[in-house]
């Protein structure tokens, strides 16, 4: 790593308000491949590159977890051999990675609805995911076949269950207790939802869990992006003051009563 990357890492590190959960959205594989006049699939092929920093850095920096979101719901509506190629891809990289990974101590986990996934992929997911279950570094949380209102649906129907069978009463449902039923019922909501190549959306990621989260978009498409990008992001993040609903600054006048 560069000396001026080094001492940038150094700076977050003293800074020390680091997000606990870091999301990102990484766009822009297909653009950055079109405009490279490649097939759109050499851009998720490039994309690893970019999963592979990011993970490093994070993990390096001692955030708790970071959740990427590699396939959504709705990606399984494009061209069908996009969708095999990045299935593939999935399947090769989990295997490719998982040893590394394992090293390094980071733990694999998913969310989505993962039976939805071709059995191949499903199964080196799961296998990655038993693997490294005890593992205590990084988490490193896949959102695939993902969507945040069907993750919702999900929990309705879960909650539904356990009302039906009387294990779940009726008066305790409150936010606290939902959020049990979400696939991120241990997880802590993001603080940090970084998005490559800069659309301003939420594409269904994490809407129950984004409440509150602090947004950071980049015109840099996801497989150009690299640690010193995630390092601007994290200093922009700790640069911010988080009010979640409430009043910070000090201004006299609030204490005049009227
Ligand atoms: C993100 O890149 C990867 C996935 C959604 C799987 P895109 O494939 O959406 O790339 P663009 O947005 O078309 O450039
Ligand atoms: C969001 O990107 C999903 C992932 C990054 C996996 P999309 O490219 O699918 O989102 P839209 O279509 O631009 O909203
Ligand atoms: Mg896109």
């Amino acid at each position: 790593m560069s000396s001026d990357l080094e001492r940038v890492k150094d700076e977050i590190l003293a800074a020390g308000n680091l997000p606990r959960h870091v999301a990102v959205i990484m766009d822009g594989n297909g653009r950055w491949a079109q405009k490279r006049g490649l097939p759109r699939i050499e851009g998720h092929r490039a994309g690893i590159k970019s999963v592979r920093d990011i993970v490093e850095a994070t993990g390096e920096l001692g955030v708790e977890m970071l959740t990427l979101y590699a396939f959504s719901t709705e990606n399984w509506n494009r061209p069908r051999f996009e969708v095999s190629v990045l299935m593939k891809l999935l399947l090769q990289t989990i295997n490719s990675e998982i040893n590394e990974l394992d090293e390094k101590n980071v733990k694999v986990t998913a969310i989505g609805r993962l039976h939805d996934l071709p059995d191949g992929t499903r199964k080196a997911l799961v296998k990655a995911m038993d693997r490294t279950t005890e593992n205590s570094g990084l988490i490193l949380n896949l959102a695939l076949s993902y969507s945040g209102r069907s993750e919702i649906i999900d929990a309705i129907k879960k909650l539904g269950q356990a009302l039906q069978k009387g294990t779940f009463d009726i008066d305790a449902i409150n936010e606290a207790q939902f959020q049990n039923f979400l696939y991120t019922t241990r997880f802590p909501d993001p603080d940090l939802l970084i998005r490559t190549s800069g659309e301003l959306r939420l594409s269904n990621f994490m809407l129950w869990q984004m409440a509150y989260t602090e947004i950071w978009v980049t015109d840099v498409l996801w497989p150009d992006f690299r640690r010193q990008h995630l390092y601007q992001a994290l200093k922009d993040y700790q640069a911010r003051e988080r009010r979640f609903g409430l009043v910070f600054s000090k201004d006299e006048n609030d204490t005049i009563e009227q």
